[in-house]
């Protein structure tokens, strides 16, 4: 994980946020290269499930909307984490994490359950001291609408970008009508005041969800369900994750999220564990129900030939877009104690080519060079210019940032309009000719 945490530094793909004032837990910032891996990954996600169906829409609403949803959805209500206070410091710790650390399994048990066994085992907090009573923690973070901060003018910065579909449920029936199943999208923003923050973007108190609210007749559901896990299967291997990393698990019932029938989370093999990596969970109809309740708007879908009118239930995949990253990296990262080299699939690499002179002191190559530059550039946008030191360096550096192919102009290219395309993967060699690139 220190290397491939340590890689995204130097070469510009993640940084610490705030780096300059000392950094703020929780928070990262993409560089030039994880930009625009961010957004090849997100695109991805938008091309194989809303632009190439013609059951699936998108959505882009907003990050703070009206309390109400979140009180209608329970999150201001069940929305927390259980927290544990060093009774020296005050320093707040995740109870769960701690008793994992200790090696308890804390699988189903209560808050009263993990405080019990605190007492028990006579726990101390990460510094030795002892620790308070434990209670649970929301983890969304509020703020004030408008000049006036008081209690009627409180709001919350959305910790689940679902809610933006749901609320817009209805609008998207009765302007667009589609028929049921269909499907809403969005990629957004999320925020979560995480107790502890940790495993490097794993788990952020600022992050993006992908996620997708598919509405079904409720006797469709099951098999539905399994076409989404099945689905989102073959894009996690598109994604260059090895199968053998991906897991499912069924979440039990005591661990399911209060809006959940059925929750299958799928697990990759970090290095810091086998982790959650997305969800994908059986909504039924809580949320829209909730809404027809607090609104008082009609949530029902009238089916067009005519049957039932009925509230769709819903089927919810929903990935975040940190933790498909770091699981991109890792399994791209490969070192043989000779090369470093991110095998990304070449639809996710930052770089397309990367375009160089042999020798940086010969203005004829340079001038051809960055002919062809212009060229790939004019064609594939995402082509890098590199003239710095040796070429052995220029490779190693483009193998560490994930770029499938380095074109080389030498003196043979001003002869025959021939280049040197070298393979990142296997560092292989062919001529090709310009022309052909
Ligand atoms: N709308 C359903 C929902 O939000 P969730 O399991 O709480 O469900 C969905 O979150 C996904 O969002 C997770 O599987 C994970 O990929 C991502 N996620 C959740 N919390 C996160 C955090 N603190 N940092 C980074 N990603 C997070």
């Amino acid at each position: 994980m220190d290397e491939i945490v340590s890689l995204c530094k130097r070469r510009g793909f993640i940084f610490p946020g705030s780096e300059v004032y000392g950094g703020l837990a929780g928070t990262w910032d993409y560089g030039p290269l994880g930009a625009m891996l961010k957004r090849n990954v997100e695109a991805s996600f938008w091309q194989t499930f809303v632009d190439s169906r013609t059951d699936m829409y998108g959505v882009d609403a907003t990050i703070i909307m009206n309390p109400k949803v979140w009180e209608a959805s329970g999150h201001v209500a069940t929305f927390a984490d259980p927290l544990i206070e060093d009774t020296v410091n005050n320093k707040r710790h995740r109870l769960d994490h701690l008793l994992e650390d200790a090696g308890v399994d804390v699988k189903g048990l209560s808050l009263e359950q993990m405080q019990e066994i605190v007492t028990e085992k006579k726990m101390k907090s990460l510094d030795g001291n002892p620790l308070g009573e434990a209670r649970m923690f929301n983890m969304m973070f509020s703020t004030h609408v408008g000049p006036v901060a008081d209690d009627k003018s409180i709001a919350y910065l959305r910790p689940e970008t679902a809610q933006g579909i749901f609320t817009n449920y209805k609008n998207i029936v009765d302007t667009i009508y589609p028929d049921l199943p269909f499907g809403i999208a969005q990629v957004g923003k999320a925020f979560r005041n995480e107790i502890s923050p940790r495993d490097f973007v794993f788990r952020s108190r600022e992050f993006n969800q992908m996620e997708i609210e598919y509405f079904v007749d409720p006797k469709d559901w099951e098999s539905i369900f399994e076409k989404w896990v099945a689905d989102f299967h073959s894009w996690l291997e598109e994604m260059g994750l090895p199968k053998d990393h991906t897991h499912d698990l069924e979440v039990p019932d005591e661990d399911r999220a209060h809006y959940s029938k059925r929750t299958i989370d799928i697990e990759f093999d970090y290095p810091v564990g086998r982790k959650e990596l997305m969800g994908i969970a059986y909504r039924t109809d809580f949320d829209l129900m909730n809404i027809q309740r607090e609104s008082g708007k009609n949530m029902m879908y009238r089916p067009k030939d005519g049957s039932e009118p009925l509230v769709p239930h819903v089927i919810e995949p929903s990935i975040g877009t940190e933790r498909l990253i770091m699981a991109i990296m890792c399994s791209a990262y490969t070192d043989d104690g000779e090369r470093v080299v991110l095998k990304l699939p070449e639809v996710l690499a930052p770089y397309k080519f990367c375009v160089s002179p042999l020798l940086k002191n010969k203005p004829e190559l340079v001038a051809k060079a960055q002919e062809v530059f212009a060229e790939l550039k004019k064609k594939y946008s995402f082509v890098a210019w590199d003239d710095s030191g040796n070429i052995g360096k220029r490779y190693a550096k483009q193998d560490e940032i994930g770029t499938p192919k380095c074109v080389v102009i030498d003196f043979e290219t001003l002869e025959d309009d021939t280049v040197t395309v070298r393979h990142r993967d296997d560092a292989s060699q062919e001529r090709v000719k310009i022309s052909e690139l």
